[in-house]
């Protein structure tokens, strides 16, 4: 089984990320860890839990807390689309018995890392923050690294926080600066251009049917496909996260470029903009692959699937 450790936010699409990833059954998740970002690191870490728990795997997994700030911003939560516990009301029923285990998110990632030289596969979902530690802290692990997988940024269409900048990258846009230059071998990058197109339907939340995650999926995804129908008139949902985790489960999902992307940190208008140099007009090596297509139709199936396995 591949290797994983999963970088959350929980977070309504983290959440549908990390029932992916468990009930894929494909990887060895050696730990989810949790940092500020959509809800504070308390609720993204008690949400974490509680999906666990409702997976069942909760004494499997261990989650680890990481950074509760960006690395020299304020926070900026995301309750507008993810609901003021972050997971847009489901599970309220469900209390925590669990705990988080010992540790910093940034040491987890550098003791695993190194001891499993060359095997992880790191899933970011959330800002960049706890990774960006734990390669200042030790810059050695990037050459440990199997793959980084981002979910976070955009390079040809607009942003969802500001015009230009994605949500993940604009939280913390320096943590993103130094992940984006420490050398990873391989940085898969899974933008806005992509993860729009992974939309699921209330056709889609039918086929899940009356099962306990068809009844999540349903409860957790009402207000944020109300959302998405006050601005583009379709009662749909982008699965961001979740195509991250379908990315590494299949990688022929995405068509992606290489390329050099980097991050805009000093501008009024455009901070944690994503910038592409589609034309290497900066004559830099490209630091990642960035995902241009999707076969959504492929991602989806694969989701509903793997959620009523
Ligand atoms: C990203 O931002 C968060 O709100 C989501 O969980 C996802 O990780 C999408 O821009
Ligand atoms: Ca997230």
């Amino acid at each position: 089984k591949e290797k994983v450790i999963l970088d959350v936010d929980t977070g309504i699409d983290d959440a549908l990320g990390i029932m992916l990833a468990v009930k894929s059954k494909r990887f060895d998740i050696l730990g989810i860890t949790t940092v500020n970002g959509n809800v504070s690191l308390a609720k993204a870490t008690e949400n974490t839990l509680k999906v666990l728990e409702f997976l069942g795997v909760e004494k499997e997994i261990p989650v680890i807390r990481g950074a509760d700030r960006p690395v020299l911003r304020p926070t900026f939560f995301e309750h507008r689309v993810h609901g003021e516990d972050g997971l847009g009301g489901a599970l309220q029923d469900v209390s925590v018995k669990t705990q988080a285990a010992v540790g910093f998110a940034p040491d987890f990632l550098i003791e695993n890392v190194l001891r499993h030289d060359g095997e992880i596969t790191l899933i970011m979902t959330a800002p960049l923050t706890n990774l960006a530690l734990a390669v200042r802290k030790c810059p050695e692990i990037v050459r440990h690294v199997k793959e980084v997988i981002v979910m976070g940024g955009v390079v040809k269409d607009f942003g969802n926080v500001t015009p230009t900048a994605e949500y993940n990258i604009y939280v913390d846009p320096e943590a993103a600066k130094i992940v984006f230059h420490a050398g990873f071998q391989r940085l898969t990058l899974v933008g806005l251009d992509v993860t729009r197109k992974a939309l699921l339907t209330e056709e889609h939340i039918r086929q899940l049917g009356d099962t306990p995650f068809g009844q999540y999926v349903k409860t957790s995804t009402a207000d944020y496909m109300q959302r998405y129908f006050e601005r583009n008139g379709v009662r749909a949902c982008a699965l961001h996260d979740p195509l991250a985790v379908g990315v590494a489960l299949q990688k022929d999902l995405v068509g992606t470029r290489k390329l050099f992307v980097d991050v805009e940190t000093r501008s009024e208008l455009c901070d944690g903009q994503t910038v592409c140099d589609f034309q290497n007009r900066l004559s830099k090596a490209p630091n990642m692959d960035v995902c241009l297509e999707v076969d959504s139709k492929a991602f989806l199936d694969l989701f509903i699937r793997t959620l009523q396995s």
